[in-house]
């Protein structure tokens, strides 16, 4: 019948309905999304997206809050930034790169993004040896450099109903945990890089923004 499935009237309400409401979390929603029915109808809404600090942007280095309760507003920031990092797309978001500076992360590493992982309070309790991987943020677009970390790491954090749990990880996983607690306490991967480059990478960033300005 259409090229889109579900692409009924009630369905777009539906959605439109779910973008409103999330007007009433956290943060700023910038993305329109238009999509055009098989009978070239045209709906657009706003995905509940949130827009992404960049590198050096000094909100970046605010130090992010303990979450007192893990309740549906914690749930639906979870849940925005979910949808953001999907769609950037990128594998982890910290809260503090929304500008939302509450101890939240958000990480799936997976390539069928299915497996969304949110830690809340997250609390490296131990780690071991070390690995160099390249990385990159949403935060720093376009830019990727090699950082040292810890190969493995033990985290302690608060599910989303509230509950404590701790994570083994290591490889890309201990990385990611890493490098997303990193944002919570004001650190971006540039800041393990040399002077040099760091300077380097805000050159670049800057230049950037004034061609796409
Ligand atoms: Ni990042």
């Amino acid at each position: 019948m259409n090229g889109w499935p579900g692409s009924t009237g009630s369905i777009a309400d539906g959605i439109l309905h779910a973008a409103r409401k999330a007007y009433g979390g956290f943060g700023s929603f910038t993305t329109l999304r238009l999509i055009v029915h098989a009978d070239n109808s045209l709906i657009k809404f706003y995905m509940p997206l949130l827009s992404i600090l960049r590198f050096p942007d000094p909100r970046l280095k605010k130090i992010a809050e303990p979450v007192t309760a893990v309740d549906d507003n914690i749930r639906r920031l979870v849940r925005d930034m979910a949808e953001t990092m999907y769609e950037a797309p990128g594998i982890g978001l910290a809260a503090t790169q929304v500008d939302v500076h509450k101890q939240v992360i958000v990480i799936d590493i997976s390539e069928t993004h299915d497996q969304l992982l949110a830690l809340i309070n997250p609390e490296i309790l131990d780690s071991d040896g070390s690995q160099v991987g390249e990385e990159g943020c949403l935060s720093v677009p376009g830019i990727y450099d090699k950082v040292e970390r810890a190969a493995c790491v033990r985290v302690r954090y608060l599910d989303l109903d509230g509950q404590e749990q701790t994570l083994d990880a290591d490889d890309l996983l201990a990385v990611c945990i890493q490098h997303e607690i990193d944002h919570l306490q004001g650190r971006v991967f540039v800041d393990h890089l040399s002077q040099l480059k760091q300077v380097r990478i805000k050159n670049r960033l800057a230049k950037q923004a004034r061609i796409t300005a």
